[in-house]
């Protein structure tokens, strides 16, 4: 084979598996594609939930830690942990669609989530004006002051509860 027929060979190739790759991801996408309901739809919203609690819960830790006895308190981290977790906080309605109520073992998400909603609802969204609180109250405080104390232990206390009810252990 000449060299040139080689090459442009290859580029037919190459075309082909371009095609045949972006028409993967073209079906790949249409399967995910948000149904109303659908099992997919639920799927990536507990996907989605899952991915966002872990960023809660590690950007949390530092923020967490400060109401431990000795914790000294960084105001670029703690602000910048703390907005973020806001932010964070603010995804989460989305990501417990109905559709996401999947059971274990793939979500330890409760079902009486589900059963309970307005309670469940009014849970997170103490979580979140908390939060909104948390971080008014540290921009004005840039420090480990009881009114921080105060609006911090709220957050931490919100994490625990609607874990005790709502997260299988
Ligand atoms: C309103 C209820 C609620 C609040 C408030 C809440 N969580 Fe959760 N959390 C859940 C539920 C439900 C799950 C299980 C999600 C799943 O598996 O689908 C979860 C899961 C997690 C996970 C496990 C993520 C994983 O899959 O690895 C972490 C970490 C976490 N939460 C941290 C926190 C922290 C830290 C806070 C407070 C700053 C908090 N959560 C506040 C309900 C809540």
């Amino acid at each position: 084979m000449s060299s040139q027929r080689f090459t442009r060979l290859r580029a037919a190739v190459a075309a082909l598996v371009l095609c045949l790759g972006a028409g993967g991801t073209l079906i790949a996408h249409a399967q995910n594609a948000p149904a109303p309901g659908g099992v997919n739809a639920g799927r990536q919203a507990a996907e989605e939930r899952k991915a966002v609690f872990k960023l809660i819960g590690s950007n949390f830790r530092s923020v967490g830690a400060l109401l431990k006895d000795g914790a000294q308190y960084d105001a670029a981290n703690a602000t910048k942990r703390i907005e973020r977790v806001n932010f964070l906080a603010g995804l989460l309605n989305e990501t417990f669609s109905d559709a996401s109520n999947l059971g274990e073992p793939d979500t330890k998400a409760k079902p009486d989530i589900w059963t309970h909603r307005e309670d469940f609802d009014k849970k997170l969204k103490e979580f979140q004006d908390h939060l909104v609180t948390l971080v008014a109250v540290n921009d004005k405080e840039k420090g480990l002051t009881e009114p921080f104390k105060v609006a911090l232990s709220a957050v931490a206390q919100d994490c625990k509860s609607c874990h005790d009810s709502y997260r299988v252990k």
